[in-house]
């Protein structure tokens, strides 16, 4: 059974457990290396949890961390989706379908009208679950070469 548990600040422990995880597991992945993150202790890892509007998620599996993923708010209503992982003992199983929904809700409450993503080519398993998704490629970021891929948020007729 996966559940999701979203973070405060004081979760920081877990979202450190998670992050450094899926830096180890994945690096080819992620702008961010173990170094960078390394760097700062504590006050590092609670400075992004608390970033103003910020949300980021945890995929538990019987109690251990199996999965991640973030937003974080931008200019004109876009929202960024970072960080996404699932541990490799927990890919196929629609995890990432989990965490992708959850980031995509907390995006539509908090007013985003896009949500944006950055992958860099190859990347095959994420892309295949980005355009399930229905996120469509934009442009690519002329200084780190990753497809910049986005989706647009229609809010439900009649919604608020
Ligand atoms: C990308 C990632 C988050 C997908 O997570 P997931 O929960 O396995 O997602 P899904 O189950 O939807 O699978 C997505 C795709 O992964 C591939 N996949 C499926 N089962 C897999 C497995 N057991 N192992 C590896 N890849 C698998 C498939 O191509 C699938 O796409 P499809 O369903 O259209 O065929 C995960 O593979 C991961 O964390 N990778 C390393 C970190 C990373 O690349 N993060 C994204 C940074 S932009």
């Amino acid at each position: 059974m996966v559940r999701l548990q979203v973070l405060t600040a004081d979760d920081w422990p877990l979202w450190r457990e998670v992050r450094l995880a899926a830096l180890t597991d994945a690096p080819h992945a992620f702008k961010a290396t173990l170094a960078d993150w390394h760097r700062g202790g504590e006050e590092r890892w609670r400075a992004r949890l608390t970033m103003p509007g910020a949300f980021h998620v945890v995929a538990l599996q019987d109690g251990r961390a199996v999965g991640v993923a973030g937003g974080v708010p931008g200019a004109d209503g876009v929202r960024e989706l970072r960080s996404v992982w699932v541990g490799p003992e927990a890919r196929g199983l629609g995890v990432g379908d989990l965490l992708l929904a959850a980031v995509e809700g907390w995006a539509r409450r908090s007013g985003g009208t896009t949500l944006k993503l950055a992958v860099f080519p190859g990347n095959d398993a994420a892309i295949a679950l980005y355009r399930r998704h229905g996120f469509a490629d934009q442009s690519v970021d002329g200084v780190t070469g990753e497809q910049v891929m986005v989706k647009a948020l229609h809010r439900a007729a009649g919604g608020p």
